[in-house]
């Protein structure tokens, strides 16, 4: 017999990848983003959130972090066309009128320069964050990644939110998002946990929501 493997053969892989295809298909939310024109099902979990939390109002300044391919800038330029979006992610993402695109690591400093070099000293008065980090499958290297995510997102708040600001990001229920959730205790006045209907009820997901800096938690 030869080594190769036989190109139909039902592995625990493909039968995840054909199971995640027919769910995408059939996703009321997949539905309603193609029927709206919005480039991913991401933003009605924004819109959501956004409609019990108004965090989206006249003229603020907002950094989306991990925002390809777009979904959630598209959905505050098109509702909101005088905030200001700073967009960022490891991926390209096709340009969109009213948001200033960046292609970088945000975990890395040279990316935090880039978006330093547009904003010119002015503070955001929201950051939203749907980074989704590359899963290995390895439980503590995906931890170890996802907690340099989350720290570079505190670090940047700490010297780019303005201290009455609003931080939303999305976590995986696990070891970083509860080290996450006790770090912002200590540097957020407020945080709440929410998790949007279009955010799969299986999932680990969830969004948190923290306002108000009233204190710091890295050496500067
Ligand atoms: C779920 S997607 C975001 C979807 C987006 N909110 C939308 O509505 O279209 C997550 C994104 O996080 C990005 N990402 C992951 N790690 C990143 C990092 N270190 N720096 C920047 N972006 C990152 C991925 O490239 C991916 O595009």
């Amino acid at each position: 017999m030869s080594g190769k493997r036989r190109p139909n053969k039902k592995t625990p892989k493909n039968k995840s990848n054909r199971e995640w295809v027919n769910r995408h298909i059939n996703d009321p939310f997949v539905k309603k983003a193609q029927g709206q024109g919005y480039r991913s099902r991401a933003v009605f979990k924004l819109d959501e959130i956004n409609k019990q939390d108004k965090l989206l109002k006249k003229g603020i300044l907002v950094a989306d972090l991990g925002s390809a391919p777009g979904g959630w800038s598209q959905y505050i330029v098109r509702n909101y066309p005088d905030i200001e979006v700073i967009a960022l992610d490891l991926l390209e993402m096709e340009p969109l009128q009213g948001v200033e695109f960046i292609q970088g690591d945000f975990t890395e400093a040279s990316t935090i320069e880039r978006v330093m070099n547009l904003t010119q000293g002015r503070k955001f008065d929201l950051v939203i964050s749907d980074i989704a980090p590359n899963i290995t499958g390895v439980k503590d290297v995906d931890n170890a990644r996802f907690e340099v995510v989350l720290d570079s997102i505190l670090y940047f708040c700490e010297q780019n939110l303005k201290s009455e600001g609003r931080l939303l990001v999305k976590l995986f229920e696990g070891g970083a998002a509860q080290r996450y959730r006790g770090q912002t205790k200590k540097m957020f006045q407020k945080n709440a946990v929410r998790k949007p209907s279009a955010s799969r009820p299986g999932s680990k997901e969830l969004y948190f929501l923290s306002t108000t800096i009233k204190a710091t938690l890295f050496d500067n």
